[in-house]
């Protein structure tokens, strides 16, 4: 989840590497204790090279390495970061200056726009970036979480009065990943929650159940004891280091590619994120991709795995032609809604900002009792409903129908590969079916209690694309989401953004005297109205990449077999949200934990390696 008001600094992020790389090779750390430098690097060789620090990479590292016998090195172009209050506050983020920001090529379904998005870059990925949504999707993989997860309930009287509400029994409360909620509200809220029950949406006991569908507030990946973020780095890496000799990060330095002897990966050449000579590093067992929903198709295109045409036309040598590599690319979109009031109930996220005399009385409460305005991300509020089709629409079967009823292929780029389309039509099917059923929710709605209110797409049938058009590692892939090229993702958009004005016009809504602002308003009514201004406002990327080296056969244009080894290949594994073939309901973070631990299992199963 992103907050509305997101903007990327290229020009800060930039900055920071570059005094940050500086700082890394300075400092000459001995073999222990864990951050490497690229010299001590180079002269080790290890059981398993992981390229990627983020979510699923330090998951996976930390897992392995509970067997002493075994070596990891993590290799993670971003720094660590300061433990600046943008990162651990909630109420002070966003930290900009650990944004990745990717240019998108025109968006011909979005007016031709060109949107920037966001990866992250920094030790812990996404996890020290992100909005701490911490929400599981289905009812599988249910005992992963839980082992991995630490779960602080919140105090009963308060839990009563806000409305939180969960079920001990499927949450875990001995794992590393710490999380709960913030222990302040905004009054609109409440607001918003009543509105929400009078319109028909049914109040969720526990999200992270299995079924999600209807109004709870969001679990949040908070350390409950300080109030401060939970990321993978402290969780995976920091909380172990001191016993883990065999437990390596080069920070601030990119995997330009897998090195590979015949179809075997041997190792990886890297060099400093900020530029320079390249080096090489080996494994003897495994090399591990971890870069995330974009970069991880582009190591593997770098390294000569993907679509033949693409790597011959820029001189690539083909190990294995994989043509779902870079394909399949999903994000959950997003809209915006500005919102004016007459009589909006203060004090609400925005007056952090507003109110100088508010924003100092709540940090002075966070900074004395770690209790206040500032437990809460900044600019959103806490609770949220998700909605599958039924809930948004009585017109879900004729949407599910006519999604039936169109050619797929004319959903996937001209010149997609048939395998690729073979298993996008899986993929189609199964979602269409998840638009019919009750299990999976389309989209979500939130209502940050300010100026705006915001609409995550989550289901889309869109495909885009991310591919390399330069064989330099350091440039950015072209990313082409293709957002909304599917007229059904539209419809399903008009229906969530009709239901949101429902809400908004619900009793408990109305007494605020809300009227949406341009370029919405009351004059855009029918659905060619509303579409027009969502082509206009829809923001392509919700930094939830995914789904780049799908896990699915190779005849169905897969990248990665069941246990996420690479097709074709010996020792490459896929751990992060590239290996996912769509989109969850939920956010990604709590199922890209499960995901490695899930991993974990199975590496050390066919290495006969020890757990804690
Ligand atoms: C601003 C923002 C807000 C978000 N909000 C939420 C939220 O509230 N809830 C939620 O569930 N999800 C949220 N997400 C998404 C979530 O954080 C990601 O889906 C998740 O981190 C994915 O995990 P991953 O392991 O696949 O990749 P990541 O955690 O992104 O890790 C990939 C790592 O690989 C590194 N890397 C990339 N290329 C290379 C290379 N060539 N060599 C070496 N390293 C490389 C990157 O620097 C990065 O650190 C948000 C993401 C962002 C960016
Ligand atoms: C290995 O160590 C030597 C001596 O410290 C150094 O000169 C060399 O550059 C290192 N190798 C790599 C690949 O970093
Ligand atoms: C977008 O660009 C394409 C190709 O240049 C063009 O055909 C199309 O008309 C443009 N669409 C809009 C809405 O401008
Ligand atoms: C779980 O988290 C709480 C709050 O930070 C902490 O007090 C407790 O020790 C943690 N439990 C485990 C087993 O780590
Ligand atoms: C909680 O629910 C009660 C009962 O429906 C309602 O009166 C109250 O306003 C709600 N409060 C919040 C913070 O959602
Ligand atoms: C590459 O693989 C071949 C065949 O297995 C082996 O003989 C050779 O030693 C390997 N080369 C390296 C550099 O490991
Ligand atoms: C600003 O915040 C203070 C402290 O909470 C409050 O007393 C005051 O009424 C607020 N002012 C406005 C204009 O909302
Ligand atoms: C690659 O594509 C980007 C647009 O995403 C463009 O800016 C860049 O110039 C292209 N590079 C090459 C080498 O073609
Ligand atoms: C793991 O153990 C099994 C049974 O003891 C053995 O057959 C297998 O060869 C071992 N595998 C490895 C990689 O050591």
């Amino acid at each position: 989840m992103l907050c509305s008001h997101s903007h990327v600094s290229r020009f800060q992020a930039f900055i920071f590497l570059l005094a940050a790389a500086e700082g890394a090779s300075a400092a000459l750390v001995p073999w222990h204790a864990s951050v490497v430098s690229r010299q001590e690097a180079g002269n080790n060789t290890y059981d398993f090279i992981i390229a990627g620090g983020g979510i699923a990479g330090l998951t996976v590292a930390d897992r392995l390495t509970e067997d002493p016998s075994v070596s990891v090195l993590v290799v993670e172009a971003g720094p660590f970061d300061q433990r600046e209050e943008s990162v651990l506050i909630p109420g002070a983020y966003p930290p900009f200056q650990y944004f990745n920001g990717l240019e998108s090529v025109p968006q011909e379904a979005l007016g031709n726009r060109s949107v920037g998005t966001i990866c992250a870059k920094v030790v812990g990925g996404g996890s020290v970036v992100n909005a701490m949504v911490y929400l599981r999707y289905a009812g599988y993989l249910i005992r992963r979480w839980s082992e991995g997860e630490n779960f602080t309930k919140p105090d009963g009287d308060f839990a009563a009065r806000a409305n939180i509400s969960w079920d001990d029994s499927v949450r875990g409360t001995s794992g590393p990943v710490k999380y709960s909620y913030p222990d302040y509200f905004y009054p609109g809220s409440a607001n918003w929650w009543n509105a929400a029950k009078s319109i028909g949406l049914p109040i969720v006991k526990d999200p992270e159940a299995g079924n999600n569908l209807g109004i709870f507030w969001t679990p949040s990946v908070l350390d409950a004891t300080t109030m401060t973020r939970s990321d993978a780095r402290l969780n995976h890496y920091e909380n172990i280091k001191v016993s883990r000799s065999n437990y390596h990060i080069l920070a601030s330095t990119t995997v330009s590619k897998v090195i590979f002897n015949g179809t075997r990966a041997m190792g990886v050449e890297y060099l400093a994120s900020g530029g320079g000579d390249t080096a090489q590093v080996y494994a003897t067992k495994e090399v591990i991709l971890a870069a995330g929903g974009v970069h991880t198709p582009q190591i593997l295109q770098l390294s000569g795995i993907g679509p033949q045409a693409l790597l011959n036309d820029l001189g690539i040598a083909v190990i294995q032609d994989l043509p779902g590599v870079g394909q399949n690319l999903q994000d959950q979109s997003t809209l915006t809604i500005p919102w004016t009031f007459t009589s909006n109930v203060t004090p609400n996220s925005g007056s952090l900002d507003s109110n100088a005399t508010y924003n100092a009385e709540q940090r002075g409460l966070y900074d004395t009792e770690r209790t206040g305005a500032y437990t809460i991300v900044r600019s959103l509020s806490t609770n949220i409903g998700q909605l599958s089709l039924r809930l948004v629409t009585d017109d879900y079967a004729a949407i599910a129908a006519e999604a039936r009823s169109r050619d797929p292929a004319a959903s996937l780029p001209s010149d997609v590969d048939p395998t690729v389309l073979e298993g996008y039509k899986k993929q189609r099917e199964l979602i269409i079916r998840q638009f019919e059923g009750q299990d999976a929710a389309v989209g979500t709605l939130h209502w940050g209690t300010s100026s705006s209110s915001l609409i995550y797409h989550l289901k889309p049938l869109s495909r885009g694309t991310v591919n390399i058009n330069s064989t330099d590692p350091l440039a950015s892939p072209v990313l082409d989401y293709r957002t909304a090229t599917d007229p059904i993702d539209l419809a399903i958009y008009v229906a969530l953004f009709r239901k949101n004005r429902e809400l908004f016009a619900a009793p408990d809504m109305a007494a605020l005297g809300p009227a949406e602002a341009s370029p919405f308003g009351a004059q855009v009514r029918t659905d060619e109205e509303i579409i027009a201004v969502l082509r206009q406002q829809i923001n392509p990327s919700n930094a939830h990449q995914c789904c780049t080296a799908a896990m699915l056969p190779r005849n169905l244009g897969g990248v990665v077999d069941s246990e996420w080894n690479v097709h074709g290949v010996e020792g490459l594994r896929v751990a992060d949200t590239s290996y996912w073939p769509f989109q969850t309901s939920g956010a990604p973070t709590a199922t890209t934990y499960a995901s490695g631990e899930k991993l974990a299992d199975v590496i050390k199963r066919d290495y006969n390696l020890t757990s804690l």
